[in-house]
């Protein structure tokens, strides 16, 4: 639930070193009892402070592990959410700032979600598809999934929890992103006709009866603008310009991109790619722009290059000052919470994915 607080002005003129400062203080006093996540794509002096830094799942998972009370997540309002769903009782989770959203996961509402499947069932085909939604979506979307036999998944586990829902059931409703749901489905060998796109902007879906009696894979018409901003031109231009490269990509991306591409991957797979490639080697990442420049400041060793500049500005929210803050006044601003019955259905779908 968002609390719609806004930074205090007190905050905004304070220089990095003393918000540093104050940071590091609030740290020290409460050791164990804090735990700060930071996502990969966060502004490196935000990361600097972080406890763990990762993928929001792993995160999520780090962050229940701990022995913390408080678990303050640098990142965007979903993987906040999930750090609720997994935590342990008594464990609170922090957003440093509560407008961080994430655009594709508010490309699905549960209002939406509920239509579309209220037209499968009237179809009569409800019973015979498993709904999957990438972890990038809002915890009401995780709790529809885990309520009716479904499961979340990541962008490194989609194709496991395609095998997991095809052994079960004949279709896939993937939310809320096209791309993953593409890519993941043309990974598994699903023809182009059998792979449907449903735009919750439009009457029905903006699809026929007989268009989803015959798809297999049903794909939300969801999209990250960080990601579809890359293109095969781009690539293109890439390999010209670098001869030898590898290029890699996150698999939000549209599959002609991720076709282009040397191989493509969640964060994990894409720091892993750096992390595996010879000295000398010049790798070029198509993600989100602080992850690929923090990846080349590790690695002197080897060019790593971004496929484009692109920016998430919700990840970017989130500064040394929102931190201060919310460290400042623990406890009474930016609490981030789920309603009970949504955590436990949204669990059950989260369980599903750690038991692929
Ligand atoms: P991860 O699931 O790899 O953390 O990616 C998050 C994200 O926002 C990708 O755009
Ligand atoms: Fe959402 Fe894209 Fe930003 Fe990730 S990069 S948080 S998917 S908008």
């Amino acid at each position: 639930m968002h609390t719609q607080k806004v930074l205090p002005d007190t905050y905004r003129d304070q220089s990095d070193d003393d918000l540093r400062a104050r940071i590091a203080a609030v740290k020290k006093t409460l050791g164990e009892r804090l735990c700060i996540l930071g996502h990969y794509y966060q502004r490196d002096e935000v990361v600097s402070f972080a406890d763990f830094e990762g993928d929001s799942f792993e995160l999520a998972k780090k962050g229940a592990a701990t022995k913390a009370q408080s678990i303050v997540f640098c990142g965007v309002h979903f993987m906040a959410e999930s750090s609720v769903v997994l935590a342990r009782q008594g464990q609170r989770v922090f957003l440093p700032d509560m407008t961080a959203g994430c655009p594709l996961a508010d490309l699905a509402e549960i209002d939406q979600v509920n239509e579309a499947w209220r037209a499968l069932e009237a179809a009569g085909l409800a019973r015979d598809v498993t709904p999957i939604t990438y972890m990038n979506s809002s915890a009401a979307i995780k709790a529809f999934c885990g309520a009716r036999e479904g499961i979340v998944c990541t962008s490194s586990s989609s194709g496991k929890a395609f095998d997991w829902a095809f052994a079960r059931r004949n279709r896939i409703l993937f939310l809320p992103d096209e791309n993953l749901g593409r890519n993941t489905a043309i990974a598994a060998g699903i023809a182009d006709d059998e792979i449907l796109l449903w735009d919750p902007t439009l009457r029905d879906g903006g699809v026929t009866e007989a268009d989803v009696k015959r798809a297999r894979v049903i794909v939300w018409k969801g999209y990250c603008h960080v990601h579809t901003f890359f293109t095969v031109d781009q690539v293109r231009a890439a390999r010209e310009k670098y001869a030898g490269c590898t290029v890699v990509v996150h698999p939000e991306c549209e599959p002609a991109v991720v076709n282009a591409a040397d191989g493509s991957g969640s964060t994990a797979y894409l720091k892993e790619a750096v992390e595996a490639a010879p000295a000398g080697a010049t790798i070029v990442v198509g993600t989100e722009i602080n992850m690929v420049a923090r990846l080349a400041k590790r690695h002197p060793d080897k060019q790593v290059l971004p496929l484009a500049r692109s920016l998430c500005p919700n990840m970017f929210k989130i500064s040394l000052a929102s931190l201060c803050w919310t460290l400042e006044a623990l406890g009474s601003v930016n609490e981030v919470s789920v309603p009970p019955e949504i955590a436990r259905d949204a669990k059950l779908a989260l369980d599903r994915m750690l038991s692929l």
